[in-house]
């Protein structure tokens, strides 16, 4: 007997080709391509750093918009894996600066820039959404499809500049560690959705985050090919 779709593959399931056009966007076909240089890639490391030091905000606002412990925790505990558990020099914030050492740039954030933009698109779309629409926003529109994004970006480093693992543990933590943010956020859907409205919301959500996230890796490959 087949079995009963839950709501977060409801959810999955409507944003699934938007989340295949991420991987069809410019920046991800131009690293298939083998077409990104090492001057590119410090300009994609400063940049996604920025957008790194936004993610914090980005989940606190969303806990904020969910009115129970049960609802906030998979945020509350999300938060506190950014910050490496209390140990900062385990902090997402932290491993990533490990890998801008290893290319020796020292980061700068620009205003207007892609992680500039794409945090605040982030941030006001939380705080106008529901709590069905957060967990849209955050789960099937953002921590799902990050490790799959982060393999690409991690073969690519691997094979053409030879990027030891120890310059790489942001994004292999986040392969490794992140389907336990992903899980704790689709149990969440079973609370947060009760009826259509609230589906409709989080696929909604989820949409409206997943195109936030083209528009970021569009915007990157505009920046790193410096024609933005
Ligand atoms: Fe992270
Ligand atoms: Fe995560």
């Amino acid at each position: 007997m087949p079995q009963r779709k839950t709501i977060a593959d409801k959810v999955r399931c409507a944003v699934a080709q938007d989340i295949e056009a991420i991987f069809k966007n410019r920046f991800f076909t131009a690293l298939h391509e083998n077409a990104i240089t090492l001057d590119g890639i410090k300009l994609f490391a400063n940049e996604y750093f920025w957008a790194s030091n936004g993610f914090p905000k980005i989940l606190a606002t969303a806990c904020a918009g969910m009115s129970t412990d049960e609802l906030r925790m998979p945020f509350v505990t999300n938060l506190w894996d950014e910050h490496g558990q209390g140990k900062s020099i385990s902090s997402h914030r932290a491993m990533l600066g490990r890998f801008l050492e290893f290319l020796q740039i020292i980061p700068v954030n620009a205003v207007g820039g892609p992680a500039d933009r794409y945090v605040a698109a982030m941030v006001a779309l939380c705080r106008d959404a529901t709590e069905a629409g957060l967990l849209g926003i955050i789960g099937p529109g953002c921590e799902a499809f990050t490790p799959r994004e982060y393999r690409v970006i991690v073969r690519h480093l691997q094979n053409n500049f030879s990027i030891p693992d120890t310059a790489l543990e942001f994004f292999l933590d986040h392969i490794n560690h992140d389907h336990q943010h992903i899980s704790a956020l689709y149990n969440a859907f079973e609370v947060a959705v009760k009826d259509d409205n609230d589906l409709s919301d989080a696929i909604e959500g989820a949409k409206k985050a997943v195109a936030i996230e083209q528009q970021f890796w569009t915007d990157m490959h505009a920046h790193i090919m410096r024609d933005d």
